[in-house]
């Protein structure tokens, strides 16, 4: 028998639990700074070096921190079925747990790419800095999907979406467009769950069953689940 297809999107709550800070938990701001601050196409325009040191500062954390028990716990459902992780994070650390196919909605801090070109996208584990070129010769940027920009992956997402047999939101507000309209691709008849200590709202949506837990543990128990089912 085909496998079937499990379609995952992932948000900043999967990652809380290895250090790297929610975006709308706390105190409205996003390690010390303002969304609008460092994550918006005008700031790169108008304040490009604390834009640059804000994700130079985020890439240096990323490089401490580890995955935990919620991204290995999903490596294993890739025995059963056809895994497909859409996150919205630009950390690494469900590749580094070992999931097979990761699509990254909002862009990958260890990415940077050309202002003139978006096609040129480079590894990058150091200090970007002012005055970085790429092989077009102009300044290079976190490739990070900003505030106000395309998201240019969400296609592909979509389709993916449509193709579950089950869905697992995991970790997020669900609050960010397009992102969180993923869901409504789904086929109404797609069994959903949600992972989230703080229920988000989701609104229209059937079948749908609240795991209220942190990922680490919420994760686990499904997976127990799915793979005995
Ligand atoms: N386990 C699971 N979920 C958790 C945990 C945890 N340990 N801790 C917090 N959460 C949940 C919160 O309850 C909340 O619903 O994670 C969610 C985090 O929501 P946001 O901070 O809004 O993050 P996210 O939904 O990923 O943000 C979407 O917004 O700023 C932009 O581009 C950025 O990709 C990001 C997008």
């Amino acid at each position: 028998m085909d496998k079937k297809n499990i379609v995952i999107l992932s948000g900043a709550g999967i990652s809380a639990e290895s250090g790297i800070k929610t975006f709308r938990d706390g105190d409205g701001l996003w390690e010390n700074h303002r969304i609008e601050e460092v994550a918006t196409y005008d700031a790169w325009l108008n304040n490009r070096d604390l834009v640059l040191e804000f994700y130079n500062q985020r890439r240096k954390q990323l490089l401490t921190c580890e995955p935990n028990d919620a991204h290995r716990q999903l490596v294993i459902l890739e025995e059963k079925f056809n895994v497909q992780i859409i996150t919205q994070n630009v950390d690494d650390l469900h590749e580094r747990a070992g999931s097979k196919n990761v699509l990254h909605l909002h862009g990958e801090l260890l990415k940077v790419r050309s202002t003139a070109d978006e096609r040129l996208v480079y590894d990058w584990k150091i200090d970007l800095v002012n005055g970085d070129k790429c092989e077009k010769q102009s300044q290079l940027r976190p490739h990070i999907v900003w505030f106000g920009e395309p998201v240019p992956m969400m296609d592909a997402a979509a389709k993916l979406a449509a193709k579950a047999d089950i869905f697992i939101v995991i970790g997020t507000s669900l609050v960010v467009y397009p992102a969180a309209g993923l869901l409504h691709y789904t086929d109404y008849t797609v069994p959903k769950y949600v992972i989230d200590p703080n229920r988000p709202v989701v609104s229209n949506i059937q079948p749908i069953e609240y795991i209220t837990e942190k990922a680490s543990i919420g994760v686990r128990k499904l997976v127990e689940r799915l793979m005995v089912e």
